[in-house]
């Protein structure tokens, strides 16, 4: 019997470049939450409140005081298969790159190395202030925590309202709009820019294939439904068999 697998597999085989673009649905088999999902952290907190420059400008601490809700300790997260899964593409030359909105650093730790965080990265955080640059696991004590120059720190991730890392931008503009096949996987694709990536890709002519637990594209030409950590090894093992 033809596995559900085997077409996107092919399709990935035989139509090169492939890139993919990931939101908080690949971390979630990690323990960090999702943002849009039923439990996730806006229902909880108002991202305009906690999330947004302007809201961080008038008073950081709000901010600060929900980072323990999301990720408490950079380094204690890891990878879980579907980053794996990915990371392996690349190194058998069939994912050329890996656009993400994800904050957690997980495809790098994965092994992936042609990877764009187009939301930025807690990995770094610095003062508003002075520029001074802390490593996440490091950070001060505090709400908000602060600099020793008493400036507030601020982790090097875009809040909203913030413009993307222009660079980061128009490498996954490239990427988009240069590939055949792009991955979209755990994402509900309703924030801007990076909503926008999969229509750049379908208007040059890429095939776009959505893993999912819900669907968020109807434009998709493949739709495989379930957990990113489940769908992507079996998509790679399929691929393994017929490469
Ligand atoms: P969302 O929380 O909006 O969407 C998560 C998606 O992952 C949903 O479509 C879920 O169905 C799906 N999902 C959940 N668990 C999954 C699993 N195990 N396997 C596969 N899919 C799963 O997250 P994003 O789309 O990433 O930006 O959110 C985009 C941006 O909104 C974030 O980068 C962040 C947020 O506000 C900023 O903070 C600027």
């Amino acid at each position: 019997m033809e596995s559900i697998y085997q077409p996107v597999a092919d399709l990935i085989l035989r139509r090169q470049p492939c890139v993919a673009l990931t939101g908080a649905g690949i971390s979630a088999e990690s323990g960090i939450p999702t943002f849009r999902s039923k439990g996730g952290l806006w229902e909880k907190f108002d991202p305009t409140v906690y999330a947004s420059i302007e809201a961080f400008r008038g008073d950081p601490s709000k901010y600060w005081s929900i980072r323990g809700e999301f990720i408490r300790n950079y380094d204690a997260y890891q990878p879980n298969p579907g980053h794996r899964a990915l990371a392996e593409l690349e190194s058998m030359g069939l994912l050329r790159h890996v656009i993400t909105q994800n904050i957690d650093g997980l495809h790098r730790k994965a092994g992936s190395r042609s990877v764009t965080e187009i939301h930025g990265s807690l990995r770094e955080i610095f003062c508003i202030q002075c520029g001074k640059e802390y490593r996440a696991p490091n950070i001060p004590e505090g709400t908000p925590p602060r600099c020793e120059c008493e400036g507030v720190l601020k982790p090097n991730t875009v809040l909203f309202g913030e413009s993307l890392p222009i660079q980061a931008l128009e490498t996954a503009w490239r990427e988009a709009g240069g590939c055949r096949v792009m991955l979209v996987i755990g994402t509900s694709a309703v924030v801007q820019p990076a909503a926008s990536l999969p229509f750049i890709a379908k208007e040059h002519g890429a095939a776009l294939v959505e893993v999912n637990l819900d669907k968020a594209f109807s434009n998709a030409d493949y739709f495989l439904e379930g957990k990113a950590g489940t769908v992507l090894p079996e998509l790679v093992s399929e691929m393994r068999k017929q490469s």
